[in-house]
């Protein structure tokens, strides 16, 4: 059996191809388990995992916790708010509090980018990032990518946009280095003031105007505008963004060509995606939902083979 080259998932950055490739492939072993009638497997029976967020999910904390009951695993859940890290408790010292309850892997988000890559150095159960900050979330880029290869198959030399909110976003970072290690052409497309200044150092393609975006990809990834993490103003108004980088249907329709739509969610409805473009068969957006179990089993599945 192949195995993965890392105890933690921390990044796509530190992942090789084949890595991302081996992910791919057993998440579509995974994929047929969960749509059989018995949608469970004992692959992680005696494990026990420990979901700890200190930031808010729906997606990212159920499908979690949906891939680790499906592996037979035993879960726990922690959210900071009603906890002791509102009395002042460190992340090392509540995270060693669970561990010492006998957890094997602890599949963490935070607000602070890097929270994951230091507690990997301080414990020694595996680590899953569920996204750190405005850097990384690696479970999302893979299950983006698989969802991309399920509708154009595969991704090399394929041309992919992705649009929005690229400075605050940590799906934005994750998917660039996930899609170039699989050979896809990469665009960002969004404000001067929402990209980051790094970002044509990292060998993807700007683009300021969305049409021409739209018109050059096979697939467009919109990220949402994270009003949460803007502390100051990037653009005048939510309504003159959507005027110029909202995307709606007659913009897709009118490209006359194949067209996929993506949004890692939560969509900001009316603002970076009309109803009538979210909900069109152009997107995919609730594939990606049910691919997130399929990708987050192979994870869990393949970083247990590293005990
Ligand atoms: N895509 C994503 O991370 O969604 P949540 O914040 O709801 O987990």
């Amino acid at each position: 059996m192949q195995a993965i080259s890392t105890k933690h998932l921390l990044g796509i950055k530190d992942l090789t191809a084949n890595d991302i490739n081996l992910i791919l492939e057993t998440a579509k072993e995974f994929k047929d388990v969960i749509n059989r009638p018995i949608k469970k497997v004992p692959s992680l029976r005696d494990v026990t995992i420990a979901n700890v967020f200190f930031e808010n999910s729906t997606r990212t904390r159920l499908s979690f916790e949906l891939a680790e009951k499906r592996l037979s695993a035993d879960v726990v859940n922690f959210s900071a708010s009603g906890s002791s890290v509102k009395k002042g408790e460190t992340l090392l010292d509540t995270v060693n509090n669970i561990l010492a309850m006998k957890v094997d892997m602890v599949v963490m988000r935070h607000s602070s980018p890097g929270a994951p890559h230091y507690l990997s150095k301080h414990i020694k159960a595996n680590i899953v990032n569920a996204g750190d900050g405005t850097h990384e979330h690696p479970t999302q880029a893979l299950l983006d990518a698989f969802s991309m290869q399920e509708k154009i198959g595969d991704l090399a030399g394929k041309k992919i946009a992705i649009i929005g909110d690229i400075l605050h976003s940590r799906v934005a970072l994750s998917n660039i280095f996930c899609l170039q290690k699989l050979g896809a052409e990469v665009m960002v497309c969004g404000p001067n003031t929402l990209l980051p200044k790094y970002i044509r150092e990292i060998g993807v393609k700007v683009e300021h105007n969305v049409q021409n975006a739209l018109k050059w990809c096979d697939v467009a990834n919109v990220l949402r505008i994270q009003l949460e993490r803007q502390q100051i103003k990037y653009f005048p108004s939510l309504r003159e963004y959507s005027l110029y980088f909202g995307i709606n249907k007659k913009m897709l329709d009118e490209l006359n060509k194949e067209i996929v739509l993506m949004h890692p969610g939560p969509i900001n409805r009316g603002v970076e995606l009309t109803s009538d473009a979210a909900d069109s068969h152009h997107s995919i957006i609730l594939d990606q939902v049910e691919n997130g179990v399929a990708v987050r089993m192979a994870v869990l599945y393949l970083l247990a083979q590293q005990n």
